[in-house]
């Protein structure tokens, strides 16, 4: 077995770090994800921690992400956002991607937001849509809760039956509905990356029950479940698989779809935020 490193001692040293340089914590977290890069815009911004700054923080390793923790408001909500997350197939461990959610949830937050880029199966998807995720399939070969269980950070074997929040999700539709913002709902199927899908693999995940598929997520919203967090979730639809059809798909073009649809995703992730939020 593994030698288990005490992550207790690590969770709590960097949540100590934090408060001691940034003072007040919110309740409220964001991963900016693809598609919410400029949320960071709409932050008045009190403070900024690059992750190299932060003992036993991961660094990122993709060239041209800044890792940085940010802390400040967000209409008139005081939020910390992550700018940079650390995937699986970058070859972190579950536990060392999904260590900025230990340590929110040291911190005291309450909520997390999270978004991402997935290729949309559900056939009645276009590309550019927003899909918000009401359920997902957890095809990742590492699971972030295995080995030893700290009670301190949840029970050991956590429920998943509203892994996002229902009460979140039906604030979304509200917010969707009342600005005439065309907004799908579905499954997330979270697979390992860094290949995107063969056509058998799309059609295998449509037929699974997923409507989109993607490469990260599913660690953080397990790990935010653990801890008690209410999670509400975002992917745009950047290409589309299914049934009969696999893309011929590339970063640019993922990054491209994504950077249409950001400023609706923002607004209503903002939106939310400031209806639901504390
Ligand atoms: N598959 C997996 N991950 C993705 C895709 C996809 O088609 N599009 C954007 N991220």
């Amino acid at each position: 077995m593994e030698q288990e490193i005490n992550w207790l001692d690590r969770i709590s040293s960097t949540a100590e770090y934090i408060r001691k340089r940034v003072g007040e914590m919110p309740r409220t977290a964001i991963i900016l994800g693809t598609g919410l890069g400029d949320l960071v815009n709409h932050i008045s911004v009190k403070m900024a921690l690059p992750y190299e700054e932060i003992p036993h923080f991961p660094v990122s390793t993709v060239e041209g992400h800044k890792g940085q923790l940010i802390f400040g408001r967000l209409g008139d909500k005081y939020v910390m956002a992550m700018q940079g997350r650390f995937h699986y197939y970058e070859g972190y461990s579950m536990k060392e991607s999904t260590f900025p959610v230990r340590v929110m949830k040291e911190l005291g937050i309450k909520m997390l937001f999270v978004s991402n880029a997935a290729g949309g199966m559900n056939p009645e998807f276009k590309v550019g849509d927003l899909m918000m995720i009401t359920d997902h399939v957890n095809l990742f070969p590492e699971h972030p809760l295995r080995g030893k269980n700290y009670p301190e950070l949840g029970e050991r074997f956590p429920a998943m039956n509203e892994a996002y929040s229902k009460r979140l999700i039906a604030k979304a539709r509200e917010i969707a509905r009342d600005h005439n913002i065309r907004l799908m709902e579905g499954v997330y199927v979270g697979t390992q990356g860094p290949t995107f899908e063969t056509p058998a693999e799309y059609r295998f995940f449509y037929r699974l029950g997923g409507d989109a598929v993607g490469m990260s997520t599913i660690p953080e919203v397990i790990v935010a479940r653990h801890g008690g967090m209410e999670v509400f979730g975002m992917s745009v639809i950047t290409d589309l698989g299914g049934e009969d059809i696999a893309p011929d798909v590339s970063h640019e073009e993922v990054q491209q779809a994504a950077t249409k649809a950001q400023p609706i995703m923002t607004f209503i992730m903002k939106e939310l935020i400031n209806r639901c939020a504390e």
